[in-house]
This record gives C-alpha cells, sequence and structure tokens, in this order.
C-alpha cells in the first residue's frame, strides 16, 4: 500500500478528513505543516513573520524529501503549497480536495474556531488575494492529482469513505 497524499486548498478540511480516515481505517497520519512546526519549535504564523515564506517552502522540500524516502504506507495531509515540491509524485498518490472557494470560506465562517482558523493561515489574511491565489491553484492541483473528491457538502464520513475506496482499487 502507497503513502496517501492530501492535497488542496487552505482550509478545505484536509486535517479533519486525515483524522476522519485514521478513524475509519488503519492508517497512521502525519501532517506536514505540523512536522515543520515541530522541526522548527515554531507556529507558520510565526516562521512566515520572521523567516518569509521562501524559507518556509525550503523546509516544505525538506519534508518531502524525507516523506519519500523513509515514509510508507501512511496518509500525508499537507499545506495548500505542499503541491508544489518537485518530488510531490513520488511520496505517494496523491488525493485532491477539491470544493468552490466560496464553499471553502463558508467552511470555515461557520467553524466555532472560525477566527483561529483564519489568524494561523498568513495567505488567508487578504480575502481578494487568496481568492487569486485559489484561482491560480486550482488547474494545477487537477493536473497533479490522481484523484480528485469533491467535498462541497458531503459529510467527512462520506469523504473518507470514498478516498479509502477509491485507493483501494
Ligand atoms: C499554505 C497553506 C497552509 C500552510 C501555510 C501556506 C499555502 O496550510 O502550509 O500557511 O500556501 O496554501 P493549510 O492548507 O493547512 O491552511
Amino acid at each position: 500500500m502507497k503513502n496517501i497524499v492530501l492535497i488542496g486548498f487552505m482550509g478545505v478540511g484536509k486535517g479533519s478528513v486525515a483524522r476522519e480516515i485514521v478513524k475509519l481505517s488503519e492508517f497512521m497520519a502525519v501532517d506536514t505543516d505540523d512536522l515543520i512546526e515541530s522541526m522548527e519549535n515554531k507556529k507558520i504564523k510565526k516562521i512566515f513573520e520572521e523567516e518569509g515564506e521562501k524559507y518556509f517552502r525550503k523546509l516544505e522540500k525538506r519534508v518531502a524529501r524525507w516523506l519519500e524516502k523513509s515514509v510508507r504506507d501512511t496518509l500525508i495531509s499537507t499545506g495548500g503549497g505542499f503541491y508544489k515540491v518537485d518530488n510531490l509524485k513520488k511520496i505517494g498518490t496523491i488525493v485532491l480536495l477539491d470544493s468552490p472557494f466560496e464553499k471553502i470560506l463558508q467552511r470555515i465562517k461557520e467553524h466555532p474556531n472560525a477566527k483561529k482558523k483564519l489568524a494561523k493561515r498568513p495567505l488567508l489574511q487578504d480575502l481578494k488575494k487568496a481568492k487569486e491565489l485559489y484561482e491560480i491553484r486550482r488547474p494545477e492541483y487537477l493536473e497533479v492529482a490522481d484523484i480528485v473528491i469533491d467535498v462541497s457538502d458531503k459529510s467527512l464520513t462520506k469523504i473518507a469513505k470514498e478516498i479509502l475506496k477509491k485507493v483501494d482499487k
């Protein structure tokens, strides 16, 4: 069994879907942002503020090399820009969580911790710019994905089951 790599835009629910898959299967999960935060002992927001985005992208590449070399049979959730690492396809089966931008915003706003969810994401501070980023990235996400899952208006359980069924084929 290869790794499953969840990609998709900020706030689409990669972390929540990963936790649901862990509940419903034998998969163990890691998250690239969590790995980076523990490597640096700093929150992503702080890394962006103090070291800049370029430095953060370098850390993503380092994590990507390690995942390719050392991680097997694992569910990997990623930050929204992780799909750009050049060895992405060598890490595992790429599953895109796809949703219209407006539904992503709605999902974040409806969350009980909405303020925190927005505040911790440096690239979501300006919604106009975030929408532009979404428009640029969506075709690129579709291009690298092996499997595309439409997550709008679906329960976490339904999404998780759909992924498990599709990667099993
Ligand atoms: C980013 C997404 C974030 C995090 C960082 C950059 C991006 O992860 O990696 O703020 O470039 O889209 P989430 O997708 O979990 O918000």
